[in-house]
């Protein structure tokens, strides 16, 4: 018997018209299909009423019960669940506490009282919440969730770096693994690279490994930056004829670009700027219509807040930030797994890195 295979042959139909692919029912572990009773479809009421708009009626029966089961279990266990704007609108808006971007999670891991915090989201983001809190139980919905800027640079590529550029300070996006940060002098997100950059008072700076992102900052400050050729591979898929194309007969049409895209992209956009940033962009600025030139349920969640702006969505699928799904969420919560765990040598030189972010944002 395959309760799950059920549940996500036909979740993988709705997705599928929505564009968005999730794991592969393979990869999915056993949990029984739970039924959608009357008790739960009341329960959790409010909260479809809060997401209809970024979730059809039809696909809610299938999430209802594993929503329900979670809130439940998150009270038992005294758990917080931190979901990345990416996270899809059945977890945005049916589980999670917090929402935000790298910036936002990384704060509210710090602020975090709970004796269970579930990140969902990447790897790393899970390692960043437990470089924060040591002692409690960080746990993420599937530990194979990687990043391709985190994988592009190792520890030993960074001191080969700090052996070839001495003294020169070493700015490191939070998309990097623990041991990357154990390295650096400071991290950064796409929301306060610029800012963290130019509080260091040098004149040059090693800024890895997004090299997109140190374009971007290298083009809003006079610190040189050395960059390092890794690549969001969600991001780099756009191409400024993309947003020509997108403009064509749309005329008001504001583009909002990642800066993790490549530079003739954020060139052509109206606006760079994080997934927190973009959204106070469009709150601030009303459009009529927006494109949001990053992952796919970005807009899927942001149109939930501004019901009188259109959304253009051309986007592109993380692979990775896709595979959490609510029976792994739930799975995470009865098991306590995949639990994140950092050596405490790494942990405290990488916590330095992340504290002076911190103290400068
Ligand atoms: P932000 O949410 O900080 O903009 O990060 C984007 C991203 O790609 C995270 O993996
Ligand atoms: Fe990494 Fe890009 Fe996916 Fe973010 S969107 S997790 S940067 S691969």
């Amino acid at each position: 018997m395959n309760g799950t295979k059920g549940f996500f042959s036909e979740l993988e139909k709705a997705q599928d018209a929505r564009g968005i692919l999730i794991a592969a029912p393979t990869e999915v572990p056993m949990i029984e299909s739970l039924p959608f009773t009357p008790e739960i479809a009341e329960r959790t009421r409010p909260i479809y009423e809060r997401a209809k708009a970024a979730i059809p009626a039809a696909e809610w029966p299938l999430y209802a019960p594993y929503v329900d089961a979670i809130n439940r279990l998150k009270r038992e266990r005294n758990a917080v669940i931190l979901a990345h704007n990416y996270q899809t609108p059945e977890i945005f808006h049916g589980v999670a506490d917090i929402v935000g971007d790298s910036l936002q999670l990384a704060r509210e891991a710090q602020r975090a009282d709970a004796d269970v915090i579930l990140v969902s989201g990447v790897h790393f983001m899970g390692e960043t919440a437990k470089i924060l809190n040591p002692t409690r139980t960080v746990i993420v919905p599937d530990a194979r969730a990687g990043c391709s800027l985190a994988e592009s640079i190792t520890a030993a590529d960074v001191r080969a770096l700090r052996a070839k550029h001495p003294g020169v300070p070493i700015v490191t996006y939070v998309n990097t693994s623990a041991d990357v940060k154990a390295e650096s002098d400071v991290c950064c997100t796409s929301s306060n690279a610029v800012k963290v950059v130019e509080s260091l008072g040098v004149p040059r700076v090693i800024m890895i490994p997004d090299e997109f992102l140190a374009h971007y900052v290298a083009s809003q400050t006079s610190v040189e930056i050395i960059s390092w050729q890794g690549h969001c591979e969600v991001h780099e898929r756009f191409r400024a004829i993309d947003v020509e194309r997108l403009r064509e007969g749309e005329e008001g049409l504001l583009v909002i670009a990642h800066p993790e895209c490549p530079p003739d992209v954020i060139a052509a956009a109206d606006f760079a700027g994080s997934t927190a940033a973009m959204i106070d962009f469009v709150r601030d600025r009303a459009p009529q219509r927006v494109v949001l030139l990053t992952e796919c349920s970005m807009s899927d969640n942001v149109a939930v807040q501004f019901p009188n702006v259109a959304f253009v969505r051309p986007c592109n699928l993380c692979p990775h930030m896709k595979r959490n799904t609510l029976p792994k969420i739930l799975r995470a919560l009865e098991t306590l797994q995949d639990e994140i765990l950092v050596e405490e040598d790494v942990r405290v030189r990488a916590l330095a890195a992340v504290e002076r972010m911190m103290a400068i944002v």
